[in-house]
């Protein structure tokens, strides 16, 4: 079976059984600051695992876009991805245990309907309990899984403690069919084990079924016996139903929730890999069709690099579709990452590298596009931002690694000041230097380096300072110091335009955009912001116009310091939440923040009423990436 008609299996049978299909939320989470992706179908979902009613009812079913940076050094094997689609089925305090455990299992099984796995092939795992807080182990979920599998006729149902995965490796399975492990294993919250749960953390026992892969031998290399938690890959884990009943307590302890829910993630393509009983992932229907992409325009079969190219350039599409695009920090480095990482894979499969990535990247859109419509609607913003990154990073790797070669070609280590040169010179993330290093067996001094990257962090602050006769001025959003009043009334004026300017490019643009950065100087505000292509003449004058009215009519600019939690909610515009403190400042123009004319997170200063602006002027719109246009916007 294909990805697409699992995909278009499990909906229908979850919407067969009372749940509403809703839409994958974005990659970017929204209202939740604790992660910087998301990762899992439950995190856009905890307000109604909370408590709060969902719109579409109590049981809903889902296809979540899921991205896991922490999964960038797995890839390369036959299973692991930084981005994937998990399957999600969902109880909001309506049915438990007995019903997703019956359900998951008919799916798996049932050929007609489902995916028609050989229940034989089939083994999962439960909670063991945990002492330390008092929560007992699943013998309920043991009882269900034992009907399921008698019923399916598999017979002797045996469960097995197995506590650990060092324990496991030791005593074998003992043929065994469902087993106990211990709170590492089989316990699903945002932050992992229950002791490593901040207060307030929803979290619960989970059941996970693991697909066997008879034609995978174990590999003792990773322990003596084989287990349904073993990483030799035999088994592979197809699905996780996680029963979230509990919330840690200020007290360090667990209570129940007020509702008890279901959160079921799959792997999209795990399962659909093991209905093809093939345990390379990267083998079905898209990822398949990626790979082969990759090979037609490559010399060399390195199966590793092929992965990972494939990989990263999916999720690359996925990430920019939702808007980020490559910078130095948070998502931005992420995703520039990806992309360099993929060219420099590249180059390992052929001597010039790999020079097809706006074929893979129009490949993934096309993939995806009737699933997920964001990819046909920014197409070109997508192509544009990633294909400038690649070419960018293309043109200087090679020097880079020559650079390299030349470090290492003295002794075997790459010392703090060769890292930040190779970082600062040739564009390498420092995790790239470390990957070569890695493979060159040789070591890198990262303590040095990143002294390195703090005394040239300091020296860039005192140049900057120097530009400006002595006193720093605007460096990024927000932060204001300067030097005399005069100068600090103009920059002031400045900064509550680039409020403005933000706005109003929103009305006459369209709210997809938003602001890439900002720069004011005593001469200039220059404000950055995704769009992807020249404004006509007509929305210049409109996005002028609309300043300089909203200037003509002296509203007042007012502060309000929020939680940022409920900051969030007011709609204000932020940059990188992760930025700003908690409790944040949020400035609004206008009588009351509900009708404001604009509000945004920012630390200010700003002027108190928008008539002290005087007038505005656009002096310039230009291009200064592909996908980000700079305006220069000038007191007149
Ligand atoms: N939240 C669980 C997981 O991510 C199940 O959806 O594995």
């Amino acid at each position: 079976m294909n990805s697409s008609d699992v995909r278009r299996k499990y909906l229908e049978f979850f919407a067969a059984r009372g749940h509403a299909v809703v839409p994958s939320a974005s990659l970017i989470p929204d209202g939740d600051a604790t992660t910087l992706f998301t990762g899992s179908g439950m995190q856009p979902l905890l307000p109604y695992l909370l408590g709060k009613p969902h719109p579409a009812g109590k049981r809903v079913t889902d296809s979540q876009k899921s991205f896991r940076a922490e999964d960038i050094d797995e890839v390369g094997d036959n299973r692991h991805t930084t981005f994937f689609e998990m399957l999600g089925n969902w109880s909001f305090g309506d049915y438990w245990k007995k019903e997703q455990l019956s359900w998951f299992f008919e799916f798996l099984t049932n050929a007609e309907y489902g995916v028609g796995l050989d229940p034989r092939k089939l083994y999962v795992t439960v909670f063991a309990g945990d002492e330390q807080y008092g929560i007992p182990a699943d013998h309920d979920s043991v009882a269900i899984w034992k009907e399921l599998f008698a019923s399916s006729g598999v017979s002797d149902v045996r469960a097995v403690e197995l506590l650990t995965e060092e324990r496991a490796s030791t005593v074998g399975m003992q043929g065994g069919r469902i087993f106990y492990y211990g709170a590492k294993k089989n316990w699903w919250s945002r932050a992992g084990t229950p002791d490593k749960m901040p207060a307030r953390e929803p979290g619960g026992p989970d059941s996970e079924v693991f697909y066997e892969f008879e034609s995978v031998p174990h590999d003792e290399k990773f322990g003596k016996f084989c287990h349904p938690n073993c990483d030799c890959g035999r088994y592979m884990e197809i699905g996780n139903s996680v029963f979230m009943e509990y919330i840690k307590t200020e007290a360090d302890m667990f209570e129940k929730l007020e509702q008890r829910n279901v959160d079921f993630g799959g792997g999209l393509e795990r399962i659909a890999a093991a209905s093809l009983n093939n345990s390379d992932i990267f083998t079905i229907d898209s990822l398949g069709a990626l790979v082969s992409v990759i090979r037609e325009h490559t010399i060399s079969l390195s199966t590793q690099s092929v992965r990972v190219i494939a990989d990263h350039v999916r999720s690359a599409v996925f990430l920019i579709a939702d808007g980020v695009i490559p910078s130095n920090k948070d998502r931005g480095y992420l995703l520039r990452r990806l992309i360099r990482r993929a060219v420099l894979h590249g180059a390992y499969l052929a001597p010039s590298g790999f020079s097809k990535f706006d074929i893979l990247v129009e490949k993934v859109i096309n993939l995806y596009a009737v699933v997920y419509p964001e990819l046909q609607n920014n197409r070109e913003h997508i192509v544009s931002i990633f294909v400038a990154e690649e070419r960018a990073f293309s043109k200087t790797y090679q020097g880079g690694v020559a650079e390299f070669e030349r470090m290492i070609a003295s002794g075997n280590s790459i010392s703090g000041a060769d890292a930040f040169l190779l970082s600062a010179s040739y564009g390498f993330p420092i995790e790239l230097t470390q990957e070569l290093a890695v493979q060159k067996h040789v070591i890198i001094d990262l303590d040095a380096y990143r002294a390195e990257v703090d005394r040239h962090r300091e020296l860039s602050k005192a140049g900057a300072q120097k530009k400006f006769g002595g006193h720093g001025l605007l460096l990024d959003t927000g932060e204001l110091k300067a030097a005399n009043e005069d100068e600090l009334r103009i920059v002031t004026r400045l900064h509550t335009t680039t409020h403005l300017l933000h706005r109003a490019l929103r009305m006459v643009l369209g709210d997809t955009v938003h602001q890439a950065g900002s720069d004011i100087t005593p001469a200039r505000a220059r404000f950055d912001f995704v769009f992807n292509r020249k404004l006509t003449p007509e929305e210049v004058a409109s996005v002028e116009r609309i300043i300089n009215e909203v200037i003509a009519a002296d509203l007042p600019v007012q502060k309000i310091v929020l939680p940022k939690s409920q900051a969030e909610k007011t709609g204000a515009l932020y940059f990188f939440k992760e930025k700003y403190p908690d409790p944040v400042s949020v400035y609004f123009v206008g009588q009351s923040i509900e009708d404001a004319f604009s509000k945004e997170f920012c630390g200010g200063p700003h002027v108190t009423h928008t008539g002290e602006i005087g007038h505005v002027r656009i002096a310039k719109e230009e291009a200064v990436a592909a996908g980000i246009r700079r305006i220069r916007a000038v007191l007149s």
